[in-house]
C-alpha cells in the first residue's frame, strides 16, 4: 500500500512541488513560511545548530513550527528534519553522549550498538527531529584523517559486524523508522576513509581528497558497510565529499546509480553532503546541479543556497537537461521514506515521549558508561600496575583529565567541539575520585602519590580541521609526563583522542597505557575498569603505527610492523 500511496501522491504533484521535495535547507536560513511557499522537503540542523535556549522543549516547538508549515501546503507533505546525532543527540544540551564510533569499534559488541542506536533514537525523536545523519560507515585507512574517530575502524570486518545492528537500533529492527525510531543515514558514499594524503580539498590535507584504489579494492574495503546498511533497510545514504579516481563522488553516476541503486538495489534516497554539489568542477552552478541530479542524487543539502538550487533545477527540467523521469525517481524515493517513517500519520513532535524525560536520564547514561568501559583498550600493563587499589593515593594530571569537552570531541554541542564544561556528564578525574574508598584521596603533590594517572590527548576537532600529519602530544602534556618521570612515580597514561598518537619514544617511561578514544559524557566508565570492577575487553579498531614515516599502514599490508597491531588489547590479572 505504501507504493500505491506514493504513486497517487506523485501523480498529483506539480514540478515545483517535486523540486521542493528534493531540497533541504538549514533551520537558520529558512522560515516556516518559506518551507510552505517552496514545498521544501527537509530542514536540517547543521553541526551545533540549535534553538536558543538549547532545550528539548524548544527543539520540539521549532520542529513543530516547520512541520505545521509543511502540513499546510496544498498536498500536506511532511518534512524530514535531519540532524547529526552521531554519538547521541549531540546537538542538544543535556543529551546522553556516547563514545564516538572509533570507541564503539573497539567494543566489537553489536548488541551494545543496537542499544546505543535505540537510545539515540529515543532522545532525538523526543525533540521532534526524525532523521539522523548517522552512522558513518567510513573505513578509516589513514589515521591522519581528522574524521578517523567517526569510523568504526580500518577494516570492512568491523563494518560487517556493527553497521546493521546500529541501524536497527536507530530505525527499529524492521526498519520501522517511525514512532520512537529515526530515519538513519549511512555515510559517506563512497571511500571517504580511503583518500590519499596530500589530495585534500580546499585547504585540507586528506579530507575531501581523492581515493585512488582500484575498483576491486574499493568494493572489498569500502562497500561492505553499505551492503549491511541496505540489508538493515537504511532509509538514506549520504554522498561523500571525496573524489574517486579523480571524479567527485557528487557527480559519480556509475557508483551512485549503477552500483548503489541498480546493482545493490538501494530503494531509499541519496542525499548530498553540505553544499557538496558546489565542489563539482563544472563551469557554473547550473551545470553542477545538472550533473549531480543526473548522477542519481535525490535530495540536496543546500543549507543556505536552497533558492538557487530550486531555480536552477527548474530551469534544467524546462531545458530538457534533466528528465522528468529522473525527478520522479528522486521524489518517489523521498516520499517512500516519509510514508515508511509514518510521517503522514504522525507528523508532529511526540509530546508523550518528551514528557517521559528520557534525555540524559540515568538509564541511558548507564548504557553510555557501559560503552565507555567496553571501548577502552589496554595497551601496556607492566608489572600488573592495573588494576589500581581503591585505597591508592593518586596524582592525576594531563590536559584531558578534567575536561568534558575534550572527552566528547567534535560534533558535541558545537560542530567542531569545544574544551570545557559544555554539557552534562562526569570527567575522567571526577569518575576516579568518586571510585576511591575515601573521597579526597587524590593528592596534589607527586611526592605523596602511590601512582600517577596522566590523561593526555587531543583537543576537539571535526571535518576538515582535524587533518594532522604529525599526531604528537602537546607541550603541556609532555611537561606533565616529564615531571612524573622525574619523580619516579609509577604512571598510568590514558590517551583521550580520536586516533592513535605517536608515542613510540615515550612508551618505555610508562608503566601502563590505555587508549580511551573519545568516551563522551560518562567518564566514570574509565574508573570502572581502572580499579578492576570490570576487566578490559576492548581491541584496537585501527593499527597503531610506530611513526608516520612509512604510512599509511593497515592490517594485512606487506611489512606490517606497527607499534600495536589492529585487534591488539590486553586484559588485567584481576586475581592480584
Ligand atoms: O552530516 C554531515 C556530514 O557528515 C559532514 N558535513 C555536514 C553534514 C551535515 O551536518
Amino acid at each position: 500500500p505504501i507504493d500505491l500511496r506514493v504513486e497517487d501522491l506523485l501523480s498529483r504533484m506539480t514540478l515545483a512541488e517535486k523540486i521542493g521535495q528534493m531540497t533541504q535547507a538549514e533551520r537558520g536560513a529558512i522560515t516556516p513560511q518559506e518551507v510552505r511557499r517552496y514545498f521544501i522537503g527537509s530542514v536540517l540542523s547543521g553541526g551545533g545548530s540549535a534553538p536558543s535556549p538549547n532545550t528539548a522543549e524548544n527543539w520540539a516547538q521549532m520542529y513543530d513550527g516547520f512541520q505545521k508549515a509543511a502540513m499546510s501546503t496544498r498536498l500536506g507533505i511532511p518534512i524530514l528534519y535531519g540532524t547529526d546525532a552521531v554519538h547521541g543527540h549531540n546537538n542538544l544540551w543535556g543529551a546522553t553522549i556516547f563514545p564516538h564510533n572509533i570507541g564503539l569499534g573497539a567494543t566489537r559488541d553489536p548488541e551494545l550498538l543496537e542499544r546505543i542506536g535505540r537510545i539515540t533514537a529515543l532522545e532525538t525523536k523526543a525533540t521532534g527531529a526524525n532523521w539522523t545523519f548517522s552512522p558513518c560507515v567510513a573505513v578509516a585507512r589513514d589515521v591522519r584523517w581528522g574524521r578517523t574517530y567517526e569510523s568504526f575502524g580500518e577494516t570492512p570486518e568491523l563494518q560487517r559486524l556493527l553497521v546493521g545492528s546500529y541501524i536497527k537500533g536507530l530505525q527499529g529492527p524492521n526498519a520501522e523508522m517511525g514512532g520512537e525510531y529515526l530515519v538513519a543515514t549511512a555515510k559517506h558514499f563512497l571511500g571517504d576513509g580511503g583518500a590519499t594524503w596530500g589530495t585534500g580539498g580546499a585547504g585540507y590535507k586528506i579530507d575531501r581528497g581523492n581515493v585512488a584504489v582500484s575498483e576491486e579494492e574499493l568494493r572489498a574495503i569500502h562497500l561492505p558497510g553499505y551492503l549491511e546498511a541496505i540489508k538493515a533497510g537504511v532509509g538514506t545514504i549520504m554522498v561523500a565529499f571525496n573524489s574517486y579516481q579523480g571524479m567527485k563522488m557528487h557527480e559519480h553516476k556509475y557508483l551512485i546509480t549503477d552500483v548503489l541503486k541498480n546493482e545493490l538495489g538501494f530503494d531509499g534516497f541519496v542525499i548530498t553532503d553540505w553544499e557538496g554539489i558546489r565542489e563539482i568542477p563544472a563551469p557554473n552552478y547550473y551545470q553542477k546541479v545538472v550533473r549531480a541530479v543526473n548522477a542519481g542524487i535525490d535530495m540536496f543539502m543546500e543549507p543556505n543556497g536552497w533558492r538557487d538550487f530550486i531555480t536552477n533545477l527548474e530551469k534544467a527540467v524546462r531545458n530538457g537537461d534533466v528528465s522528468e523521469e529522473r525527478i520522479d525517481d528522486a521524489v518517489r524515493r523521498i516520499l517512500r521514506v516519509k510514508f515508511k517513517a509514518g510521517l503522514f500519520d504522525a507528523p508532529y513532535a511526540n509530546r508523550d515521549l518528551l514528557a517521559q524525560k528520557l534525555i540524559g536520564c540515568e538509564a541511558h547514561r548507564a548504557v553510555a558508561r557501559e560503552a565507555v568501559r567496553k571501548s577502552l583498550v589496554l595497551l601496556k600493563n607492566e608489572n600488573n600496575l592495573l588494576p589500581l587499589a581503591k585505597e591508592s593515593r593518586i596524582y592525576i594530571a594531563g590536559s584531558n583529565a578534567d575536561d568534558l569537552g575534550n572527552q566528547c570531541g567534535g560534533w558535541t554541542i558545537t560542530w567542531q567541539g569545544k574544551s570545557g564544561p559544555i554539557t552534562i556528564g562526569t570527567t575522567i578525574r571526577e569518575g576516579i575520585e568518586a571510585a576511591l574508598k575515601e573521597p579526597g584521596r587524590l593528592v596534589s603533590n607527586l611526592d605523596e602519590a602511590d601512582v600517577a594517572v596522566v590523561v593526555v590527548g587531543e583537543k576537539p576537532y571535526a571535518e576538515g580541521v582535524g587533518d594532522n600529519g604529525k599526531l604528537t602530544l602537546g607541550a603541556p602534556d609532555l611537561m606533565v609526563l616529564n615531571q612524573v618521570k622525574a619523580a619516579g612515580v609509577p604512571v598510568v597514561v590514558i590517551i583521550v583522542s580520536g586516533r592513535p598518537l605517536m608515542i613510540t619514544h615515550l612508551l618505555k617511561d610508562w608503566d601502563a597505557l590505555v587508549a580511551a578514544w573519545l568516551p563522551g559524557t560518562e567518564g566514570q566508565g574509565v574508573a570502572d575498569v581502572l580499579f578492576g570492577d570490570y576487566n578490559f575487553t576492548g581491541k584496537l579498531p585501527v593499527t597503531w603505527p610506530k611513526d608516520l614515516d612509512r604510512y599509511p599502514l593497515n592490517y594485512g599490508d606487506a611489512d606490517y610492523d606497527p607499534l600495536f597491531s589492529y585487534g591488539y588489547g590486553l586484559a588485567m590479572d584481576l586475581k592480584k
